[in-house]
């Protein structure tokens, strides 16, 4: 099939028809991409079956991994799911819309196909307007998950979608390049605590304050653990290149990056700004950001390791940010980009 593009404007009077488009799209069973706050999202009608097998079909993602379902009004919660703990009123007025993912029991209006089978499911009220306008002309939730082939860095522009998944799906809005860059928190509240499944966008810091304590998986899951949240436990959000991770100090990622040059390979970096590397005509540099602008990190962190990619490179070297804050969500796409 041939991919539309819709490119928008930001223009109300301009854009307004291609949203309309990609909501009748949605409306007949179609899949479209479209951006969020955190990044682009692969969309079906989350209450039609068959439109959320085409979602598994064009990512190649496996049938057991659950979607999550994407709502423009977050009451919808409550006739999507059921036994909500009282903690969801205050997570819902401090955070949504936003870059929180909940998950919790479902109701038989969701179909088993959206939640791999499981008797959860994950929701979210996106920030984003083009998401927002997508949803509520679409009048249905929307499931989605990142608009990238299985396995591969999330996308953070329409350029990136069509690179994995061109001719695959009906429609992108390309609405440019998403603010914030990596993916929502995902929080399980049908544990006491609440588990984070995902460390993200909003940090678990903040929700803490709001709820008290959360259950933090370790990044290597113990046996068992593994299955509560099945889209973390495999290598994810990897380029074809291998990434070698180093402690973040300036003479650190110059020894590394040193040494894959003598190993013989050809290097991309992704570089702080003002940090030395070593000169070598086998060597690509990925201009990243100010160490500790961990919004600015976050935002280019996929578009790095997909440029670097692009690059031909064979090995990445990255220095590795701090388990706290936005800082972990970078980290922990990183460690499984690295994980071979
Ligand atoms: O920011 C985001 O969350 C983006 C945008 C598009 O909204 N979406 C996203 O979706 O990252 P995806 O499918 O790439 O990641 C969803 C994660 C997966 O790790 C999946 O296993 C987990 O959420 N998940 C979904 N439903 C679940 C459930 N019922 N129980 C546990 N984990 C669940
Ligand atoms: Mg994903």
């Amino acid at each position: 099939m041939a991919t539309e593009r819709l490119v928008l404007r930001g223009e109300e009077e301009h854009d307004l028809p291609l949203v309309q488009r990609a909501a009748e799209i949605i409306r007949a069973g179609g899949l479209v991409a479209f951006p969020t706050e955190t990044v682009y999202g692969l969309g079906a009608d989350a209450l039609n079956r068959e439109a959320v097998r085409k979602i598994f079909q064009a990512k190649g993602r496996p049938s057991w991994d659950p979607l999550i379902v994407h709502l423009d009004d977050p009451e919808q919660m409550f006739t999507l799911t059921r036994d909500q703990p009282a903690s969801i009123r205050a997570l819902m007025q401090h955070f949504m819309p936003g870059p929180l993912t909940l998950v919790l029991f479902k109701t038989a209006i969701v179909p088993d196909e959206v939640t791999a089978g499981l008797p959860t499911v994950a929701l979210r009220v996106p920030a984003h307007p083009i998401a927002r306008a997508l949803i509520r002309l679409s009048d249905t939730p929307i499931a989605a998950p990142s608009a990238n082939k299985f396995g591969r860095p999330s996308p953070t522009t329409a350029e990136h979608v069509l690179h994995d998944l061109d001719g695959e799906i009906d429609a992108v809005l390309d609405g440019g390049g998403t603010p914030v860059g990596v993916e929502s928190t995902v929080i399980d509240l049908t544990t006491h605590p609440p588990t984070l499944l995902r460390p993200g966008a909003t940090p678990v810091e903040a929700i803490e304050a709001l709820v008290g304590a959360v259950h933090l998986l370790q990044s290597t899951p113990a046996e068992g653990e593994a299955l509560r949240s099945p889209g973390m436990s495999a290598r994810h959000y990897a380029p074809q290149a291998q990434v070698l991770l180093c402690p973040p100090s300036p003479d650190s990622l110059y020894v590394h990056t040193q040494r894959a040059l003598h190993a013989g390979a050809t290097v991309g970096v992704m570089k702080p700004i003002g940090w030395q590397l070593p000169s070598d005509p086998r060597l690509r540099v990925y201009t990243w950001g100010e160490w500790g602008d961990w919004r600015v990190l976050a935002q280019r962190l996929f578009d790095g390791l997909r440029w670097l990619e692009s690059e031909g490179v064979q090995t990445i070297v990255c220095p590795l940010p701090p388990p706290q804050d936005l800082a972990l969500a970078i980290r922990d796409r990183l460690e499984r980009a690295a994980r071979s």
